[in-house]
């Protein structure tokens, strides 16, 4: 059993190089994960393999049951999860198809089920979040991309939106001036709910679009589309260089 798992974003709804060696229907007690565990050998190396907006990319970024997903992976052995999210570029250097393994987050969203402790009767729970991601994990992208020849930034806070809709200028200029140098829609509660259940996480953002009020226009689904595909060819790689080393 694998005890890496991969949760693709956007462009990554199935891992292509995944020779699949089975597939696990899960139940969780928090309701339906995005679909099924796809488990694999990723060049030689066994992974879970989870697409968050399910396989068809039906679920938009609000409405994914986060719980059940991590909740599913920490059942099935997992201890170390790679998320991969398609995010918009806020900081100058942060140019479509730019990689970045973020270091920090702050949370926009609302509404979302962000604990597994809610319940009354047990004890409350404070996690430590002070650093939101795995560091070790996050090294270990960092030596995974050095060794695939991937040039990645390697601090980053990624700011969580509601969505599904984009930002609009104002809200990215409240988004820089709180220090978010990229933005996204999936990485919380995510990030949170894996540090609730000792899971150890971190992130490779694909910058598919500058953010709102930061490119020439408005945001395209076409610009979006286009980056992504020749974006996730270096995640790939990243990940083909990062999972051996785990
Ligand atoms: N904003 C929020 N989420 C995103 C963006 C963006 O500009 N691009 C990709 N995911």
């Amino acid at each position: 059993m694998s005890s890496v798992a991969i949760i693709g974003g956007t462009g990554l709804t199935s891992l292509q190089g995944l020779e699949i060696t089975g597939r696990e229907i899960m139940q969780s007690p928090y309701g339906e994960p995005s679909g099924i565990l796809i488990h694999g050998t990723f060049y030689g190396h066994e992974v879970i393999f989870l697409p968050r907006h399910g396989s068809g990319h039906t679920i938009p970024p609000h409405k994914i049951n986060y719980r059940a997903n991590i909740w599913i992976l920490k059942e099935a052995g997992v201890s170390q999860v790679i998320a991969v999210n398609a995010v918009g570029g806020i900081r100058k250097d942060m140019a479509a198809n730019c990689l970045v393994i973020p270091d920090q987050i702050i949370d926009y969203t609302w509404e979302r089920n962000n604990t597994f402790f809610e319940d009354c009767t047990s004890q409350v729970v404070h996690v430590d979040f002070t650093d939101p991601y795995c560091e070790s994990l996050r090294q270990q992208l960092l030596q995974g991309a050095a060794a695939a020849n991937i040039d990645v930034i390697a601090h980053a806070t990624y700011g969580a939106t509601q969505g599904p809709r984009l930002e609009s200028t104002a809200e990215i200029n409240k988004l820089e001036r709180d220090g978010c140098d990229i933005v996204g829609m999936t990485g919380m509660p995510e990030a949170v709910l894996a540090r609730e259940l000792e899971l150890c996480y971190a992130s490779v953002a694909l910058v598919v679009n500058r953010a709102a009020g930061r490119g020439n226009g408005i945001i395209t689904m076409e610009e979006i589309e286009q980056n992504i595909n020749s974006g996730m060819v270096q995640v790939r790689k990243l990940l083909e260089h990062t999972i051996p080393l785990l």
